[in-house]
């Protein structure tokens, strides 16, 4: 049921054009983090819930293959059709069938703003099926973006905040701003392995986004999407105009909101958790 909110091609890309990619830290981080115990090079990285593939192509540089995984045939399609580097494949799965790939063939399990979705005790029972000895299970997610722009960035940030909890908040559904907001703290998270780190507030992206993408922002949001579901198609598309006409009132600017370019900042967390090198976690 989850891939609802992200079925139409047109979502897709999207997704892709607003949504950032992680940075370049965090992602030094999860290959340093699986360096420490992993013998001999890295091999495989899937990355569950891939959407358009921004998690995907920058891990592919590490590993000998990535296989992009999402349950929206439409996100697939979309992430197969830009450029990605030879090494990654995307393909269809259903939720937390068995993933297409061999056991214990892995270095890495990643899933980026996916896990909330997940049933996450089969999920782990497929991502310690696929992992090495020694391989990892990296949860990547970003809180609320911040906006930015000179003397009005606490401005911007109160619209944020309205328009994602109270606004939208109730419509998010399973996918539970709770979890997010939470950095994946709640215990259904917790890794299946005694071996564990997390790192919160050490990373973050920057996109430069017109108003009118931020616009589009909040169209991907799954809360958006249920509260066009439950108030209709005329009140979201008003929710989406008054979001932009509130941050172009503060403003205060004669640009278009085509034309005038904000900041927005992402805080990432990570938590990941090691297969142990002897399989004596009992799953
Ligand atoms: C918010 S998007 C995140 C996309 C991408 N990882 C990123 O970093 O932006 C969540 C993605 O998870 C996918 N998804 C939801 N439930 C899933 C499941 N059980 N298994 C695999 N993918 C799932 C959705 O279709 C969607 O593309």
């Amino acid at each position: 049921m989850s891939q609802r909110y992200f079925e139409g091609v047109k979502l897709a890309s999207t997704y892709q054009r607003v949504r950032p990619s992680p940075p370049q830290s965090l992602i030094d981080s999860i290959i340093n983090y699986i360096k420490q115990k992993h013998v001999g090079p890295l091999r495989d990285a899937v990355d569950v819930g891939c959407g358009s593939g921004q998690v995907s192509r920058v891990v592919a540089p590490y590993f000998t293959s990535v296989v992009g995984m999402d349950v929206s045939p439409a996100m697939v399609e979309v992430a197969s059709n830009l450029e990605n580097p030879s090494n990654v494949t995307f393909v269809v799965v259903g939720s937390e069938e068995e993933y297409p790939v061999a056991a214990e063939s892995c270095s890495l399990v990643v899933s980026c703003m996916a896990a909330h979705w997940f049933d996450m005790p089969r999920y782990f029972v497929q991502a310690h099926r696929v992992l090495r000895p020694g391989g990892v299970i990296a949860h990547v997610g970003y809180l609320v973006p911040e906006l930015h722009w000179p003397g009005k960035s606490h401005l911007l940030q109160e619209i944020m905040v309205d328009i994602h909890l109270n606004e939208m908040g109730q419509y998010f559904g399973r996918s539970n701003r709770d979890d997010i907001d939470g950095s994946y703290t709640a215990a259904k998270y917790d890794m299946p392995y005694e071996e564990h780190h997390r790192e919160d507030g050490m990373h973050e992206a920057s996109l430069e986004l017109p108003v009118s993408a931020m616009g589009d922002y909040i169209t991907t949001m799954s809360g958006f999407s249920g509260y066009r579901h439950h108030l209709g198609e005329q009140k979201a598309t008003l929710l989406k105009q008054q979001y932009m006409d509130r941050i172009m009132k503060v403003l205060d600017v004669s640009s278009s909101p085509e034309e005038t370019m904000l900041t927005i900042k992402f805080r990432y967390f990570l938590s990941m958790g090691r297969k142990p090198l002897t399989d004596n976690s009992g799953q």
